[in-house]
């Protein structure tokens, strides 16, 4: 193509674009691309085309527009939305930048003029908020609904596992034995924590800015409530400026997928230590698990790493989005573009995480027997066999001191506490007599935990309790959405 072609077929675009009418030329193919947002929007076509339909119908019921429009409008509108269901809407980039053009531009081109009125008293300042809204608005609901699957997999695997007795660890060295369900029941707090996050980020979602046009509201007499009731969006934002700028929403949402992204995150750590051969604590099952292309023995806990792994882009999309909205002068500024992919990664990540991290947590085999061994390694009743001489009146320093010297030699003969006789204790200290069996005795260790919180069985059969009262509230409260 000679440059003089070039510009005749600029030229020629120039009337392509919605807003042709003051320009002489468009850019050309690789910076149109560049500007365009359709590649990643025209996920949000359900939106977009529901928030239409809701508006033409406004229009109508306030006489902005007639009953054959608004007729002609949605007729229009459903029959696009059948065919980008069924893959025979024909998207170019190269022609409209966005999902709002696309739709509009094609229900133009076949309803004519009643097409060009449906924009009125809109712009896609408002119309891409709107659909973000709605968009982050299910999200919301599908991650609730998914981090109660993940509450329900962990008390579930908490009961299952009820009595056994595992390391629990400080520093990631053996600090004191604990239940295997305390252990999985502190992750369900994390995530009944993050259903609390979601949900505010649900109800930050739950608003309409449509009616807000480009920043200043408009002169057609809007009944913005009305759009909002049909779209089944609880409020409407009350300033026009903030609503056409706003990206809180798509924040919170996006800072609540991190937490639970890092909390999966967490809990795949020690998915990975545990499966390791030198902790044997779990066996991976084999559907959730890889094997190695090259050394036939490996089975690798490959879906927990990668959730791991992906903590780095979710928690990236949250840096981002927070980065791109940092220092944007009121209102509408085209780097609010870039809102919609972190959204839409974020969303993805946790929700395949959360299905992935499910699965391997219900189906693992627990080792009980390679638990009750590691239980009995570590010197972990250290703390109860200073407490026993506590009880029978030594001060607890003095007692820290006398057990650290047991331990020190315990360490020095690789031995464990359980191996020492009692007279080889009453050499450290003549407190010691027969009954300090019980404070040698894991099950005992662990079950006089008997704090409100603590590992104790009575105390995790309370919290157990707690966690099914918590559970069911949620599901109900959740019911509606
Ligand atoms: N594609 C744009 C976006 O996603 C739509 C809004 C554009 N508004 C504008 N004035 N250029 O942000």
């Amino acid at each position: 193509m000679t440059s003089m072609d070039q510009t005749k077929a600029n030229h020629d675009d120039a009337a392509k674009p919605l807003w042709g009418g003051r320009f002489s030329e468009a850019p050309e193919g690789r910076l149109e691309r560049f500007g365009a947002s359709l590649p990643f929007d025209r996920r949000l076509w359900r939106e977009d085309i529901a928030g239409s339909k809701a508006h033409a119908a406004m229009l109508g019921r306030q006489g902005v527009i007639s009953d054959e429009d608004v007729s002609a409008i949605e007729d229009g509108l459903d029959v696009i939305a059948g065919e980008i269901e069924h893959g025979e809407f024909a998207f170019d980039v190269d022609v409209d930048e966005d999902i709002h053009m696309a739709i509009e531009r094609v229900l133009t081109e076949r309803i004519g003029p009643a097409g060009g009125r449906l924009h009125t008293g809109r712009s896609r300042n408002d119309q891409s908020s709107l659909d973000a809204h709605l968009a982050a608005k299910e999200y919301s609901t599908r991650l609730c609904h998914a981090l109660i699957d993940m509450e329900s997999c962990l008390l579930a695997r908490a009961e299952s596992e009820f009595g056994v007795i595992m390391p629990g660890y400080t520093h990631m060295q053996p600090a004191q034995p604990v239940l295997m369900s305390h252990h999985l029941l502190a992750y369900f707090w994390m995530f009944s924590r993050d259903l609390v996050r979601m949900r505010a980020a649900l109800t930050a979602a739950d608003t309409s800015p449509l009616g807000s046009a480009a920043l200043a509201g408009t002169t057609y007499p809007l009944d913005r409530r009305s759009v909002a009731d049909a779209l089944g969006l609880t409020r409407v934002s009350p300033n026009s400026m903030d609503a056409v700028s706003d990206r809180d929403y798509i924040c919170d949402l996006v800072y609540a997928c991190s937490l639970v992204q890092v909390h999966l995150s967490r809990l795949c750590e020690e998915l990975v230590l545990w499966s390791s051969a030198e902790f044997g604590f779990v066996e991976m099952d084999d559907a959730h698990s890889t094997g190695s292309s090259i050394m036939p023995q490996k089975k690798n806990p490959d879906f927990a790493e990668l959730v791991r792994g992906k903590t780095g882009r979710v928690v990236g999309d949250l840096m981002g989005l927070l980065t791109t909205l940092k220092g944007l002068p009121l209102t509408y500024d085209k780097d609010l573009q870039e809102d919609k992919e972190p959204m839409f990664d974020a969303v993805d990540t946790v929700s395949d995480s959360l299905f992935a991290v499910s699965g391997m947590v219900s189906t693992m085999q627990v080792k009980e027997g390679r638990l009750a061994e590691a239980s009995h390694e570590g010197y972990m009743c250290a703390t109860d066999l200073a407490d026993y001489l506590v009880g029978k009146g030594m001060p607890f320093r003095q007692a820290h001191a006398v057990v650290g010297r047991v331990v020190g030699d315990c360490v020095r003969e690789g031995i464990t506490l359980q191996d020492l006789t009692v007279d080889e204790l009453r050499s450290y200290s003549d407190l010691f007599s027969e009954d300090v069996s019980s404070a040698l005795d894991v099950e005992t260790v662990v079950s006089r935990r008997t704090t409100y919180g603590g590992t104790g069985h009575e105390a995790v059969h309370e919290q157990i309790s707690e966690a099914h009262a918590r559970l069911s509230a949620d599901e109900v409260s959740l019911g509606g959405e």
